[in-house]
């Protein structure tokens, strides 16, 4: 299954809401793509919209981090995903494949409860903390339209002024 192209910072489908998936007769393969570029640069999440595709869907592997637990241990799938009851705050660095050398300091929900189908379609609503918790709320922003410099401070921007100018006219 091929690696794909992640679209980066400035590319107006990172800006977009996704659909919920309907028709799921392509989806193993996509699946499969979402992995395999995910595991391509390192990253532990990866969401439809970062490949250009409008879909609710994105994969997570946070199995090789400290924070791993036997609940995490695994690379997992969550189609057409919704945040509820959300509860707590921490703030943490992140970074993003679509945002290549940046990092931003995000303020997320210690906790959520994440209603979701799985990679075999089934129904689940699961409660999730820690890290886990964090890198879903950061893939389900791709699929709200929403990254990382949503969440920047004026210094921040300023830091990486050149940066994301870069990007930006590089998808224009
Ligand atoms: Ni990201």
């Amino acid at each position: 299954m091929p690696v794909r192209k992640v679209v980066t910072y400035g590319h107006p489908v990172l800006k977009k809401v996704s659909s919920d998936i309907t028709d799921f007769s392509d989806i193993e393969s996509f699946i499969q793509d979402l992995f395999d570029t995910m595991y391509e640069f390192d990253g532990i999440g990866l969401a439809a919209n970062q490949l250009g595709v409008d879909k609710r869907i994105f994969v997570v592997d946070i199995s090789h981090m400290e924070e791993s637990d036997a609940d995490s241990d695994k690379p997992l799938v969550f189609i057409n995903g919704r945040v509820e009851n959300p509860s707590g705050s921490c703030v943490d660095s992140e970074g993003c494949l679509s945002l290549p050398g940046i990092r931003i300091n995000v303020e997320r929900y210690e906790s959520i409860q994440y209603s979701y189908l799985d990679k075999n379609l089934n129904k689940c609503s699961k409660i999730f903390s820690g890290l886990l918790a964090r890198v879903i709320q950061h893939e389900n922003d791709h699929l709200d339209g929403k990254i990382i410099t949503d969440y920047a401070t004026p210094s921040d921007l300023l830091e990486y002024k050149t940066h994301l100018e870069t990007m930006r006219l590089e998808n224009s």
